[in-house]
């Protein structure tokens, strides 16, 4: 399985002072080196964390995919047509969220999400729409053109090691494995932690798992590189 390593967080530490500390990109790159098969950021609306150039300069000197989390905004479509991030993630925003609440209602908002993929899709960029494990979700995504689900892992990282830990699971393979026979890619993320995140393999169909918050705070202690590492070697 592919690990997209979120740096969002090293933006938010460097914001907090307004300076240049930490490197959003030395971040970026160190997460290179220790075997992260892609970087993602997400360019919110607001923008609290990632700014825009932080996207622009990873886009120049990144090796591995950039993974652009973003909502489905006409400014945002402009800015991911612009700068051609291999990988785009279309995710619902809410200004007042924490994070990322839940994951886009695709059935509800089929046209307006199948405008929004095309010239994404037609520019070459690899979409994946972040929804929450439904059949009914995953049938709307495929009719969208994306080519890849990022299933919402939140409701199982919080369910897990209690008593509906093994529903929430369930629901995140049936959505994968029914994703996978409509010929959809599917990743998946959001609240995995180093405790957690071994379930996943039991998802064969997985390709890649993009994770930030608990890796940016193991860092903390243990340094980045070796944050990355072991996650790495947690979901081999
Ligand atoms: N995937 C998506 C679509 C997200 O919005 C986020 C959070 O920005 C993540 C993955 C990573 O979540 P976490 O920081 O909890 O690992």
């Amino acid at each position: 399985m592919l690990l997209g390593v979120n740096i969002d967080h090293v933006a938010t530490l460097r914001n907090a002072r307004g300076g240049i500390a930490p490197d959003v990109i030395e971040a970026a790159v160190v997460c290179e080196k220790a075997g992260a098969d892609a970087i993602t950021v997400h360019l919110r609306e607001d923008r609290r964390h990632i700014k825009d150039a932080d996207v622009e300069e990873l886009k120049k000197i990144l090796y591995v995919r950039l993974n652009l989390e973003m909502a489905a905004t006409e400014e945002m479509q402009k800015i991911a047509l612009r700068l051609l991030p291999e990988n785009c993630c279309i995710v619902p925003e809410k200004r007042q969220e924490l994070t990322t609440e839940g994951g886009l209602d695709v059935a509800g908002q089929l046209d307006k999400l199948t405008a929004f993929v095309k010239p994404l899709v037609d520019a070459g960029i690899v979409v994946s729409l972040f929804i929450d494990p439904s059949r009914e979700q995953v049938a709307a995504a495929e009719k969208t053109g994306a080519q890849y689900i990022e299933l919402h892992t939140g409701r199982y990282s919080e369910a897990f090691g209690t008593p509906t830990e093994e529903a929430e699971f369930q629901k995140l393979k049936d959505a994968a494995d029914y994703a996978s026979i409509l010929g959809l890619g599917v990743n998946a993320g959001h609240g995995l932690t180093y405790e957690n995140v071994h379930r996943m393999k039991e998802i064969q169909c997985l390709n890649e798992l993009n994770i930030g918050h608990n890796i940016i705070a193991k860092a903390l202690f243990d340094g980045l590189d070796i944050a990355v590492k072991e996650m790495k070697e947690l979901i081999k």
